[in-house]
């Protein structure tokens, strides 16, 4: 079975969970596109909190109505995919650029389900390279900080300014994107609140505690993990 298929049967199942009247947090990526695209097929009484401009635009296409993060006090569900999902449903986001975005919807949602195809699960994160949000202005002072902090936690790798055609890669924030080829993140934790303390770096796309669920699109159908 193609990866594709098991995101498309992730996202189906992930839609079942939603019920009229919820304010549904939108993920971004292509396996919460089949989400978006399973939740619109149900024609719910819904509203959607999109976690980029891609996914406001899908979600309008398809009649979801969408509506503005800060009109709503709380998000019922949230439903996004992953780049890598580790132990204790762990994450690695932001391979789309949207982990602000993703991780502020988040965190205002009192349940979170991440979607993937199987390839996602990992016994320890880092193989994905960690996408990191900075500041466009002084990035590259903030990138040596970030060198300086690595370093201190003993990874040897350099982050990486993301490109796409020559250009820096923007977010929807108009920030800019260093990914670390970690390998292997030992401590997550660690490496988070090492991340988080470097002004100039806005957020990183390790999601540490925030998923509820997790739906792996098989052959054999949706199979649900638990932290
Ligand atoms: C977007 O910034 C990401 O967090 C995506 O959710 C993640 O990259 C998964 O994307 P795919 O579903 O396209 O693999």
């Amino acid at each position: 079975m193609s990866a594709e298929d098991q995101k498309r049967i992730a996202g189906e199942a992930a839609a079942q969970l939603v019920r009229a009247g919820m304010t549904v947090g939108l993920g971004t990526g292509s396996t919460a596109a089949w989400f978006v695209k399973a939740l619109a097929a149900r024609r719910l009484d819904v509203r959607g909190v999109p976690t980029s401009e891609a996914t406001a635009a899908l979600a309008r296409e398809l009649s979801i109505p969408v509506v503005d993060f800060d009109s709503v006090g709380r998000i019922d569900l949230t439903v996004d995919g992953a780049d890598e999902i580790g132990p204790g449903l762990s994450l690695i986001k932001g391979g789309g650029a949207a982990l602000l975005r993703e991780k502020l919807v988040w965190e205002a949602s009192d349940r979170c389900v991440v979607i993937a195809d199987a390839a996602k699960q990992v016994v320890r994160l880092g193989a994905f390279a960690l996408p990191v949000e900075v500041v466009a202005f002084g990035h590259k002072t903030t990138a040596n900080r970030i060198c300086d902090v690595l370093a201190e936690l003993e990874f040897s790798q350099m982050p990486r300014l993301r490109t796409k055609d020559g250009a820096p890669v923007r977010t929807d924030g108009g920030n800019l994107i260093y990914d670390i080829a970690c390998g292997s993140i030992p401590e997550p934790a660690r490496l988070a609140d090492a991340l988080k303390s470097i002004t100039g770096v806005v957020e990183h796309g390790l999601f540490l505690d925030l998923a509820d669920l997790a739906i792996i699109g098989t052959p054999d159908g949706a199979r649900q993990v638990e932290p």
